[in-house]
């Protein structure tokens, strides 16, 4: 029995700041944003989306199309939680009226938490293939405006439904796991941005890459060239283009060329986005699915990275008619809808959306008809709804 992803959900919010003029407001110059970190755009979450509505808009995208009632686990990865102690995967449940039979949680250890769900999910569905599971991934990525981080930062959202003899990807038996207790990127109980060392956690991922990859091509007897492609975890894209050049380096030139155009596909849509912790990953995954034409079987290599660190390389085999369950244009719309932002707008909303709305005032949204978002807090319970 194969296991594996058998839909994949998308959202992302509906501003978004252009890094040219991010550059300019920095005084950097605009190839500095472009190609040395790699991003040309980065969404912008407003006070009305968090981790729990912008997961709620990314599963609703497959719901229509799968049986509710098989779903027996419901797992929540994200380090923009929204509660010390009730998960954020109980409020998904709520609005999406998933059967009150549903195993749900929260998981958290950076941005590898969505991999952690994805892993104990595909457990859980060969122990019980007549159900399937929904991992979601939701973050928003923030370190302040002005920060060194800025240009890294990004909000979105990607679910997964796992489920036995899936349509999209397989995944395959076997992975390779390495952590190590370290500081390079981590927010304090009672911040609302990250602390991080930039090039330290640079350095610590492209190690764990070598160190995972290596292992993992060991346990399966595979070589570098029986891969179609790498998609990898996209704090911002040149961090993944420094792992992909290692990957290649010493390969022949087909093996080398495949991979390296592979990697920009799978990195298109990171590019526009920014960093969305959990899901990005998963974001780079979607992105290679919609921008390549990929044939049946081929192997994809997924390299997770989260601070603090935790590094897990895995892969899975693309599923003949894969390309059905896609809706390449729904996600190049939501892209395309997002209302392009100003700095000093950006500054605004960016600002605004740290701050905790007065318990009692009900938010509105501006977002399109169907969306889901939070509403503020009555009683301080937390309130979402659908415009
Ligand atoms: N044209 C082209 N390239 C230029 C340029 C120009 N005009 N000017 C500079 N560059 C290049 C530099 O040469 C450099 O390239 P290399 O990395 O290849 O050497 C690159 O642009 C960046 O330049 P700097 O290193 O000088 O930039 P910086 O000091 O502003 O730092 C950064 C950049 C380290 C990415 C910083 O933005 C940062 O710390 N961001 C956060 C990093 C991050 O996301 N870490 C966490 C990763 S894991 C994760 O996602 C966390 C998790 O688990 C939740």
């Amino acid at each position: 029995m194969r296991v594996g992803i058998d839909q994949i959900g998308f959202y992302t919010p509906n501003k978004y700041v252009d890094m040219v003029d991010l550059a300019h407001a920095r005084q950097e110059d605009p190839d500095k944003y472009l190609i040395g970190i790699g991003q040309s755009q980065m969404s912008v979450a407003d006070q009305t989306q968090d981790a729990v509505s912008m997961g709620i808009n990314a599963t609703q995208f497959y719901l229509k199309r799968i049986e509710r009632q098989r779903v027996g686990l419901l797992i929540f990865g994200t380090e923009s939680g929204v509660d010390q102690s009730k998960s954020a995967s109980l409020f998904v449940k709520s609005a999406l009226k998933l059967p009150p039979e549903v195993r749900t949680f929260e998981v958290k250890e950076a941005c590898f938490g969505m991999t952690a769900g994805v892993m104990i999910a595909r457990d859980y569905v060969r122990l019980h293939p007549h159900q399937t599971a929904i991992v979601i991934g939701s973050d928003i990525a923030r370190y302040g405006v002005g920060s060194g981080g800025e240009v890294t930062q990004g909000a979105g959202s990607v679910s997964l439904l796992i489920a036995a003899e899936p349509r999209i990807l397989a995944i395959n038996e076997g992975h390779s796991a390495f952590s190590q207790d370290i500081n390079d990127f981590w927010r304090p109980n009672g911040m609302a941005t990250a602390l991080v060392d930039g090039k330290y956690s640079t350095q610590v991922y492209l190690d764990f890459f070598t160190q995972t990859f290596k292992q993992y091509k060991k346990l399966k007897g595979w070589q570098t060239s029986d891969f179609t492609a790498l998609a990898y975890h996209l704090p911002f894209t040149k961090m993944g283009l420094k792992a992909n050049r290692l990957a290649v380096a010493g390969q022949a030139e087909v093996t080398k060329t495949r991979l390296e155009k592979n990697f920009t596909a799978a990195a298109q849509y990171g590019r526009t986005v920014g960093n969305i912790y959990t899901a990005s990953l998963y974001l780079s995954l979607l992105s290679l699915l919609e921008n390549k034409k990929l044939q049946p079987d081929n192997k994809i290599g997924l390299f997770s990275y989260g601070s603090g660190a935790m590094g897990e390389f895995y892969s899975g085999q693309v599923v003949s008619g894969y390309e059905r369950q896609l809706d390449v244009v729904q996600d190049q719309k939501m892209l395309a809808r997002r209302q392009r932002l100003t700095v000093a707008q950006y500054e605004q909303v960016f600002n605004n959306a740290l701050l905790d709305p007065s318990d009692g005032l009900e938010l509105t949204s501006d977002e399109q008809v169907g969306y889901w978002y939070f509403a503020g807090t009555k009683g301080q319970v937390r309130q979402y709804r659908q415009v």
